[in-house]
């Protein structure tokens, strides 16, 4: 993966609802600026309502200087994404859903000459069992190895095992992995003897006086009466978490910093 120059990748944690993208939108810019960031990654698979993204999550995370969307679990929860998921080329989805499903898992953007390909996966621990991970991985490498100068991959997975072991198995041959979906961020960022930057969660954008970005009170109701309810979104403490890679000429990662911003 020889690719020119260095490029400063940023990876923002799964935002939650209007309060993940309200913090956002007010700090982003800052914070491209400040890290001479050159590419922004974010997880929105709970923009709009705390569950799935609308179309207008969709653009509204774009215009604030967001380059490509991923997602995960919630993604088919709107219907109203169906609209533009096949046209939005901002916009995947975890590439291991069945193949009869709309939209794409992965995509290969243009950054001053340089192609950043970027993957989403999901896992299948503790979640629905979709296609197999690893294997979607050696399908799509073998796909875009000799057009992308950098390959990064959003795991949105729960499993922490999960996680750890494909970072392992996608070592030198993808630029970087990060986690998503727990929306707790983890100290354990890397780079694997391969090159391969790995963390695996990169936490969450949203309210941190919350149970993963929902109100904590609707939380623990649902904990004490094990019926389902609907969880608002929380407004409390908001801050982003994420990730910043420096990803070198060769197509490996130099450096990876972990983001809390509030
Ligand atoms: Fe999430
Ligand atoms: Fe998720």
């Amino acid at each position: 993966m020889p690719s020119k120059h260095k490029v400063r990748i940023l990876a923002i944690g799964d935002i939650v609802g209007r309060t993940g993208r309200n913090i956002l939108s007010s700090k982003l810019q800052g914070i491209i600026e400040i890290n001479k960031i050159d590419f922004v990654i974010a997880n929105g698979e709970n923009a709009s309502g705390g569950i799935s993204i609308t179309p207008e999550g969709v653009y509204e995370l774009l215009s604030m200087g967001v380059n490509v969307i991923t997602t995960g679990n919630h993604i088919w929860d709107k219907s109203d994404i169906l609209k533009i998921i096949d046209d939005e080329k901002s916009l995947i989805r975890p590439a291991n859903f069945p193949e009869s499903n709309r939209g794409r898992g992965f995509n290969i953007y243009k950054y001053r000459g340089i192609n950043i390909c970027v993957i989403n996966l999901q896992g299948r621990v503790h979640m629905t069992p979709i296609d197999c991970p690893f294997r979607k991985f050696d399908q799509i490498y073998e796909e875009v190895n000799t057009k992308a100068d950098i390959i990064i991959i959003d795991f949105h997975a729960e499993a922490t095992s999960e996680k750890k072991a494909l970072g392992w198995y996608v070592d030198g041959r993808a630029s970087c992995i990060f986690g998503t979906h727990t929306h707790v961020q983890t100290s354990d960022e890397t780079i694997l003897p391969g090159g391969t930057g790995y963390i695996t969660d990169i936490g969450m954008t949203g309210a941190f006086d919350s149970v993963i970005g929902m109100d904590k009170d609707d939380s623990i109701v649902k904990f004490l009466t094990q019926t389902k309810i609907k969880y608002r979104v929380a407004k409390g403490n908001p801050g982003i978490n994420g990730i910043i890679a420096t990803i070198n000429g060769n197509g490996t990662t130099e450096n990876i910093t972990r983001l809390i911003e509030k």
